[in-house]
């Protein structure tokens, strides 16, 4: 091993830890030093809305706890059955919908999966083939109203997305693959430099539910942590490279989902 990849072990390393001397002395944070906290959101921005449908238990099997944990697998190949509506709506609502909202200006959102100080980093963009009655293209969710903007019309994304997930067509060609991009800052605010572990101990729990929520719905997923940054964040339009901009956002978790 080199001393480079020594010293970049044990950075990384260091960053899985929690509280450490390293701590000492370091800066207060921005909510410790009272500045504004961001948005908990992403407001929408684009012409074309859909609201999603809130009627989505009944699509939803009857399943114990024991029975989804049992039958959860990461899966790979998809019937050409388009996901319906419900179905989606329910994926969206397990993984970032919002329960309610608290802070004296409402400013924290209480989710359907736990984040760190309730900070919730994510937002959900969805490369979106296959679902009924919903035009092939890349969406954003807005988990205020449970709607879809229509972020990019664009239905010829595949090629571009298998490149961008190192060759893994099965999930470019998905009926939907969902992309989770990070907004650092709402998590940095709170905890400085803690806020990079939490905000990747956070992911796994969205993936985990859009698992969960996959097997009570008919559907499976797989996780994609291997993609190209650069072409990831460039298809959605970030502005890519290093930064330490409030606004900052990129693309941290993706996943494949498809009816079984
Ligand atoms: C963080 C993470 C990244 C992953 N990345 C990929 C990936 O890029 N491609 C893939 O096919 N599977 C990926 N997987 C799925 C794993 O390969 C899978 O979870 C593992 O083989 C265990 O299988 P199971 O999920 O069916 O239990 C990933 C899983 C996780 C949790």
């Amino acid at each position: 091993m080199n001393d480079r990849t020594k010293y970049e072990i044990l950075t990384f390393r260091e960053m899985m830890k929690a509280y450490t001397t390293a701590d000492i002395g370091a800066e207060p944070t921005d909510q410790q030093q009272k500045l504004p906290p961001p948005a908990p959101v992403k407001q929408g921005t684009k012409p074309v809305i859909l609201p999603l449908p809130l009627d989505f238990e009944e699509a939803v099997h009857d399943k114990s706890l024991l029975t989804l944990l049992k039958e959860r697998e990461s899966l790979r190949v998809y019937q050409e059955e388009p996901l319906s509506q419900k179905e989606l709506s329910f994926l969206l609502w397990a993984t970032q919908g919002i329960r309610r909202y608290a802070g004296k200006t409402q400013q924290i959102t209480f989710r359907n999966v736990p984040s760190a100080g309730s900070r919730h980093p994510f937002e959900t963009y969805l490369f979106l083939n296959k679902v009924e009655g919903i035009r092939p293209g890349i969406y954003h969710y807005l988990p205020d109203s449970h709607s879809l903007e229509l972020w990019e019309d664009r239905a010829d994304y595949q090629e571009e997305l298998a490149e961008a997930l190192c060759g893994q067509t099965f999930a470019s060609h998905a009926p939907v693959t969902f992309v989770w991009s990070a907004i650092p800052y709402r998590t940095e605010w709170r905890y400085g430099r803690k806020a990079h572990k939490y905000m990747l101990i956070d992911a796994g729990h969205v993936c985990e539910n859009l698992y969960l929520a996959c097997e009570a719905v008919g559907c499976g997923a797989c996780a994609i942590g291997a993609y190209d940054q650069d072409q990831m964040d460039e298809l959605l339009g970030f502005a890519g490279g290093p930064s330490a901009e409030q606004d900052c956002e990129f693309v941290v978790y993706v996943a494949a989902v498809g009816k079984r």
